[in-house]
């Protein structure tokens, strides 16, 4: 896995497939507490069709940060990543919390970003009740590490029947989720906090929205994400059926299938 080094952290990603005329270049983006393996067998269907560029974002998976984090300042990361490996013009898809660094990238896109597939996210900012639970988990993983996070998120990461019906999918999800770095989780859940609220960029982005969305996502309601694609300008909605909040893991094929299309429809317009 190359890696690269930014100004305060080292960037280690995949970086599949090769760039084809009237394809843009495709960049997945992970959530928390997770890192590029959720979006892997996404990336394996997708290589032969674009260049695939997958990070672990600065402090997750093998990537380090040195000090803090902001989803704004982890938006710059990708920015400066993608800049220096000359993969524009892209598009970004971004899962959950890579969701809302996607948007905190569009809110400053320049030509080179083409569109945005938001993946089981939302644009909105977190209402007190939502800071409120930040706050405890952040006590959670500061007196018991990231096991008991694991504990208790990983129950409504994926759909009711995963445990009975895609054994191997929680084992996975379950290990890439241990091994996020304690330290990792606290800065996270500190900038998911803190973070902006993106919904009146929805309106004002003038590049293609997909909005792609588990309908069993127990912990982002389709109502909202149907509500986030209403929101666009040129926004439309996918729903993927037998998945929740991890649908890149649950149903790849069917996610690298929309996001396929969508390329296709962007490659051919621009
Ligand atoms: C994620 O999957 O990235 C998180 O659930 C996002 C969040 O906690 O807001």
């Amino acid at each position: 896995m190359p890696s690269l080094a930014l100004d305060r952290s080292t960037v280690h990603y995949e970086d599949l497939g090769e760039s084809r005329a009237g394809m843009p270049a495709l960049v997945l983006l992970h959530g928390f507490p997770l890192d590029g393996r959720v979006w892997m067998s996404v990336a394996d269907q997708l290589k032969s069709k674009t260049r695939v560029i997958v990070p672990d974002l600065p402090g997750f998976g093998r990537s380090s940060v040195s000090g803090s984090f902001s989803i704004e300042s982890l938006a710059d990361d990708v920015e400066t990543l993608v800049a220096r490996l000359r993969a524009g013009p892209f598009v970004l898809a971004g899962l959950s919390m890579g969701g809302y660094i996607a948007l905190a990238l569009g809110r400053k896109s320049g030509a080179m970003l083409r569109g945005l597939v938001l993946t089981n996210t939302k644009s909105g900012a977190d209402d007190e009740a939502g800071k409120a639970k930040r706050n405890s988990m952040i006590e959670i993983v500061k007196a018991r590490g990231t096991p008991a996070i694991v504990d208790l998120m990983l129950p409504n990461m994926l759909e009711p029947d995963a445990a009975k019906d895609k054994s191997d999918v929680v084992s996975q999800l379950k290990s890439i989720m241990l091994d996020c770095p304690q330290r990792t989780i606290e800065i996270a859940l500190t900038a998911m906090r803190d973070r902006a609220d993106y919904t009146e960029l929805l309106v004002k982005l003038d590049i293609p929205v997909l909005v792609v969305h588990g309908t069993a996502d127990a912990i982002m309601p389709e109502s909202s994400a149907r509500k986030m694609s209403e929101q666009t300008r040129n926004g439309s909605f996918v729903g993927i059926e037998h998945a929740g909040h991890l649908s890149t893991m649950e149903q790849p094929q069917a996610v690298a299938d929309v996001i396929t299309k969508f390329l296709e429809e962007i490659g051919a317009t621009s």
